[in-house]
């Protein structure tokens, strides 16, 4: 997808035009993948705009710079604010707002500790992530997803996205809008870019975090919803053959939001169709960013926007 420009972009507590956010090739992070960052949502309500779950966002950025021993000279609260700033600033809404902490131009070689940390964080309008208004088909990948040991899955580290690179392309290339990673046990753990949610006999699952999946804070919030629906909620290993048998499926994701799997591996997830435990999260989660339901959870951040277009493109 072409990204659309704006006219700002905040870096380390300015904001600048978005043509010169630029950084040397020799910035420690183009070589080495030394960067952590976050994908936050802006929705458009009817009397205004609010930013989803910004707060959870913004911590989950801290835990990640402190992951990878990356300190940041802002706090979690101050880096909110800076979101409001450059959303308002720049007028557009809805949008998607990336905030990117990484080593920049210091030194050459592994060690990341003398390069300087920077700090920018942008917002562009984006569309639908995952293709298929009917429902997504998608494929067990046959990449797995990181080991333990091997790159931490709770921090959201440039470096994990190579990846999801993998398990991306090779998706597409074989037809299939995205690819489901199991871990290195074989278990199902998520996509390249969402977290994965199956239902079977009423029962929603999901993979705990320690199957390699990224902490996702749709996640958590479908979790939080489907308490509060009544629905029964497991987090468990979950084997490959499950999606298969499944009634339902559905990915989650600030990109991907919710959106229903119609088959796996050319399988079909009950008869292909959005299925009522998924309709029901889908609508009280699209609801509450849209506005037409109340926000009981205090998800939204307001934002002051006047204008409702992107600006540039
Ligand atoms: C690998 C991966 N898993 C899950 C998610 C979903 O996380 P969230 O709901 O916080 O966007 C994302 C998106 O950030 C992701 O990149």
């Amino acid at each position: 997808m072409t990204l659309q420009t704006t006219a700002n972009i905040w870096h380390n507590g300015k904001l600048i035009p978005w043509d010169q956010a630029q950084i040397h090739v020799m910035s420690h992070v183009v070589h080495y993948g030394s960067s952590v960052f976050e994908g936050i949502r802006c929705y458009t309500q009817p009397n205004g705009a609010g930013v989803f779950r910004l707060p959870e966002h913004m911590a989950r950025l801290v835990d990640s710079a402190k992951i990878y021993r990356m300190p940041l000279p802002y706090t979690a609260d101050q880096l909110s604010a800076a979101v409001v700033d450059v959303i308002e600033a720049n007028g557009v809404t809805p949008c998607y707002i990336r905030p990117i902490a990484f080593r920049g131009y210091g030194e050459m070689g592994v060690n990341p500790l003398k390069s300087p940390v920077e700090i920018y964080i942008a917002n562009f309008p984006w569309g639908k992530y995952v293709h298929g208004n009917e429902g997504a088909d998608v494929c067990i990948s046959s990449w797995a997803r990181l080991a333990p040991n091997t790159m931490p899955t709770l921090a959201k580290a440039g470096a994990n996205y190579m990846n999801s690179q993998l398990i991306r392309m090779e998706a597409e290339i074989n037809g299939y809008s995205e690819g489901i990673g199991l871990d290195t046990n074989g278990y199902l753990s998520e996509g390249s870019g969402e977290n994965l949610f199956l239902v079977r006999g009423g029962v929603l699952y999901t993979s705990p975090l320690a199957n390699s999946v990224l902490n996702g804070i749709t996640r958590n919030s479908i979790l939080t919803l489907a308490k509060q629906l009544g629905i029964e909620v497991v987090e468990q290993a979950l084997l490959r053959e499950m999606i298969y048998v499944c009634d339902e499926a559905f990915f989650t994701g600030t990109a991907a939001e919710v959106t229903h799997l119609r088959s796996v591996d050319r399988i079909l997830v009950g008869d292909g169709t959005m299925g009522p435990i998924t309709k029901a999260l889908h609508d009280e989660f699209f609801g509450i960013v849209n506005g037409t339901r109340p926000d009981r959870h205090n998800w939204l951040t307001p934002v002051n926007v006047k204008v409702a277009e992107p600006v540039g493109v």
